[in-house]
């Protein structure tokens, strides 16, 4: 049994002293795959050197992440279009909006956010959203660049099922679960239950929100198995059905490009 996480920053400065550990336990734990979702344009080079070193396994994408989104910002946005033009981009992101830390910028996130997506199309790439307290200005963003052309994931999913349901209207979209599906009280496990397990992929976000029993611990792609387990456990399915769909859900988003 294998599982793919689809969202992991090991190239983070959490993960500077054991960084090739990381990998190989995750690899020894069955995480066959791990998508590495960019932040800004400092972390370019130890993405691009992960993929070197573990092509059959980590798969870098690129875009600027809206807490990222500054002054600065189209040239940052210069940098990552020039990672998508060299073609080793499994993905447009993780790109999106954020109100939750900073509303200083919100015009500008809103602005890099429609002009990603439209280098997703025209590289045909999909796209990993991340949004906090935000979900009506994505929704709007994304219904009005949604076609037959757009795919993606809404990672780190912590809404209701409306938004759920919202989400698997847009038809190439899937719904990222991680950790936070284990904490009590998230309540995120009811809407999990309510998802078909058809539109769900899962990631870590590591070295964030690890998840039970490793709460409060750096986290890591070997934990994904925790969040695997506690989806079967809500969904009374056996763990190798959780992996196989999920495995061909990731698949459905990032096809050949992930070397399946
Ligand atoms: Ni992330």
């Amino acid at each position: 049994m294998t599982l793919i996480d689809t969202h992991a920053h090991i190239y983070v400065s959490q993960f500077d002293e054991d960084r090739n550990d990381v990998v190989r336990k995750a690899l020894d734990t069955g995480i066959s795959k791990m998508i590495l979702p960019g932040i800004n344009s400092t972390y370019i080079d130890i993405q691009n050197k992960l993929a070197k070193d573990y092509p059959d396994n980590c798969f870098p994408a690129f875009g600027l992440h809206p807490s990222d989104v500054k002054d600065d910002y189209k040239t940052e946005l210069e940098l990552v279009k020039k990672e998508l033009q060299k073609g080793k981009s499994v993905a447009v992101g993780e790109i999106g909006i954020d109100l939750y830390w900073d509303k200083t910028f919100i015009e500008e996130q809103k602005q890099a956010f429609e002009q990603q997506i439209l280098w997703a199309k025209e590289y045909k790439l999909p796209i990993i959203i991340h949004v906090r307290e935000a979900f009506n200005e994505v929704f709007e963003i994304v219904d009005k660049l949604n076609d037959e052309n757009l795919s993606g994931i809404f990672h780190s999913f912590t809404g209701n099922l409306e938004q759920a349901n919202k989400i698997i209207n847009y038809k190439g979209f899937k719904i990222g679960i991680n950790g936070i599906v284990t904490f009590k009280n998230s309540g995120l496990d009811k809407v999990v239950n309510e998802i078909p397990l058809q539109q769900i992929v899962l990631e870590t976000d590591s070295p964030y929100l690890s998840p039970m029993p490793k709460r409060g611990k750096r986290n890591e792609s070997s934990h994904l198995i925790y969040i695997a387990k506690k989806i079967a456990e809500i969904k009374e399915l056996p763990l190798s059905e959780i992996a196989e769909i999920t495995n061909k859900n990731a698949i459905e988003i990032f096809r050949e490009k992930i070397k399946v």
